[in-house]
This record gives C-alpha cells, structure tokens and sequence, in this order.
C-alpha cells in the first residue's frame, strides 16, 4: 500500500451555511480527493460506521485528544472517513464534539472501494462498509499504512489496535527519529 496514490474521488459533503435561511441551514458542498490531500501530510483513518462503539468511545475521541502531538510531528490534518453519508458524519461528529478532526463521509464506499478496503458486514445487518485501518498520507501518496489484522467479510470480531492514535503517533515519531 505504501506509495500508492489515493483515488480521486469527489465526496458530497453538506455544510452550515446562514444564507440558505430556515430551520436547517445547510447545503450540499462537493469537496475531491485533491481538497482534501493535496499539498498535506495528513492521517485518515477509516472505520466501520459511525456512532459504533470503539469509534464512539476510543477512536475518534483519542485521536481528537491527541490532535496536538500529531501536529508537533509534522501532519497538517486528521480525517476520519466511512461509509456513512454526510447527515449521519455531521450528526455523529456534532454529538462527539469533535473540533480537531475533520470528517469525510464516503457514502457511496467509493473512496473505500479504490483503496481496497470495503467489506461486507452483512452480518451486522450494515451492508459495505470500510476494514478498520488508518495512513498517513502525504501529498495524496501513502507513506505509511495501519491496517488491522484479519482483513475479511462479514468478520466475527472487531480488531481494533494498529489503527489506533497512540500506535500512529508512535510510528510518526519513529519516521522522524529514522530521517
Ligand atoms: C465498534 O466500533 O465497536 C463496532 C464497529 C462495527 C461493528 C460493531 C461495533
């Protein structure tokens, strides 16, 4: 995976915006692969959905904690993306009170598709969703890739650990220390 480039994709965001006026403010706002990766050294992580447990109470809160000593290592922003569309992405990232870290909804899985990523998760009645991983991503190309163990359809268990922020982080600093 590492030095593979991301695919271009273009993602149908929905953001806050006054003039639309009314009760819910928002409107669809296009944002593509290059927006997103383009001139940056950036972490993604993707994840099997939104509001789930891992996601919820470890993943996306670590990494929100951990946003500063991610930028004292050199990345420019944190993504966080799954195949869920942009109402359930901007729902889950308000009821988490997430500042830090930016999330991209995929909720076609095309992006996840591209990477290689998506999986069935039939059994939990989701339909396509992403495997667990995370990259660093520099410039679009990857330089470094933490996928979790167990790559598979309709897996049993949740592996949950090599795409964890404290594993990215240390791995970051490892980069710095090797260059
Ligand atoms: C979790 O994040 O805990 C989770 C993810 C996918 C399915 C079930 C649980």
């Amino acid at each position: 995976m590492i030095g593979k480039k991301v695919p271009h994709v273009t993602f149908r965001t929905r953001i806050r915006d006054e003039a639309v006026g009314g009760p819910n403010p928002f409107r669809w706002e296009d944002k593509t692969s290059d927006d997103y990766f383009k001139g940056k050294r950036v972490v993604l992580f993707s994840l099997p959905g939104a509001f789930t447990p891992t996601c919820s109470t470890y993943q996306l809160p670590d990494f929100e904690k951990l946003y500063p000593e991610f930028q004292a290592e050199g990345v420019d922003e944190i993504y966080c993306i799954s195949v869920n569309d942009a109402f359930v992405m901007n729902a889950w990232g308000k009821s988490q009170g997430v500042a830090n870290i930016k999330l991209i909804p995929d909720g076609s899985g095309e992006f996840t598709r591209k990477m290689g990523m998506l999986v069935a998760k039939d059994n939990l009645g989701f339909g396509m969703r992403s495997w667990r991983y995370g990259a660093i991503i520099n410039d679009g190309v990857v330089e470094a890739w933490f996928e979790e163990e167990g790559f598979s359809d309709n897996c049993d268990t949740d592996p949950y650990g090599v795409s964890a922020p404290q594993n990215i982080l240390e791995n970051l600093r490892g980069l710095k220390k090797a260059a």
